[in-house]
């Protein structure tokens, strides 16, 4: 396994990359329902304005990765750092007030409520925050008086990120954007929170089913099996190690 620190492979132009001092560090993280761990001894940073994907097969543990850090599972063992502060003891609610953003699988939308009645859902009701989302996704200037219900997959997934970056996030947790959704859609949707981390220096962890969707936009990868970290290295040569990648979706263990 190659360092975890390698953030300095290919960040986007203008990106603040991997550098400076992580927004977001698990140590040794180690968490599970009913006190049987799932995951296990996990130690991964996030640094401002980077992209890292979080890889592996179903039941590896990555949504409970994203559920700890929120605050949704309480760890058994090791820390979640925010810009260096221990969070144990932080409930979830406080957690989002300092910054952690996260969108779970099943995007959290409201069918009966109409997109621009989204946007003015946790508090944000000054125009800015409409602003921002239209911004980074000119299609749903359109559709604001359109009923969630009544949106396509791609578009209910563009209003879930939309809802999210309107929030100015500090830590950015995105679990399987592409659920039921096409790869095309997908291409469309992960560039929004590549130019969004990069201009914003938000910190970004990514759970992907499209890998090599993922892998394009993102700075580093961390790859999971069975609750446990068996490879992080750059996005370009995580990329390029097909063995595995297809490990890591049938969720073998490397030799
Ligand atoms: N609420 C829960 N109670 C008990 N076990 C759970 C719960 N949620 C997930 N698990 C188990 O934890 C393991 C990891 O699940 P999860 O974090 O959802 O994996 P992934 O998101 O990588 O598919 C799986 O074996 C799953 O069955
Ligand atoms: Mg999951």
């Amino acid at each position: 396994m190659s360092a975890a620190t390698d953030g300095a492979s290919a960040p986007a132009p203008g990106a603040s990359g991997g550098v400076g001092a992580p927004i977001l560090e698990l140590e040794q993280l180690t968490a599970g329902y009913d006190r049987a761990p799932v995951l296990r001894g996990l130690t991964l940073a996030v640094a401002p304005g980077e992209v890292v994907a979080l890889i592996g097969a179903n039941g590896a543990g990555k949504t409970t990765t994203l559920r700890t850090i929120s605050g949704l599972v309480r760890p058994m063992g090791g820390l979640v750092r925010l810009d260096g502060d221990d969070l144990a003891g932080v409930s979830a609610t406080a957690r989002v007030r300092r910054g952690i953003v996260h969108v779970p699988q099943g995007r959290g939308i409201f069918f009966g409520l109409t997109v621009a009645e989204h946007l003015r859902l946790d508090g944000l009701r000054d125009r800015t925050a409409q602003e921002v989302a239209f911004e980074h996704f000119p299609a749903l200037r359109d559709l604001a008086g359109r009923r969630a219900g009544l949106l396509s997959g791609g578009e209910q997934q563009m209003l879930a990120i939309a809802r999210a970056l309107c929030r100015r996030p500090r830590l950015l947790l995105l679990d399987e954007l592409s659920l039921g959704l096409a790869p095309v859609i997908v291409e469309r949707l992960l560039p929004v929170v590549r130019e969004f981390a990069s201009t914003q220096g938000t910190a970004v962890l990514l759970v992907e089913q499209h890998v090599h969707l993922a892998l394009e936009i993102a700075d580093r990868g961390y790859v999971l099996s069975h609750g446990e970290l068996v490879a992080s290295d750059s996005a370009e040569r995580l990329r390029a190690d097909s063995a595995l990648l297809t490990a890591s979706y049938l969720g073998e263990r490397r030799a």
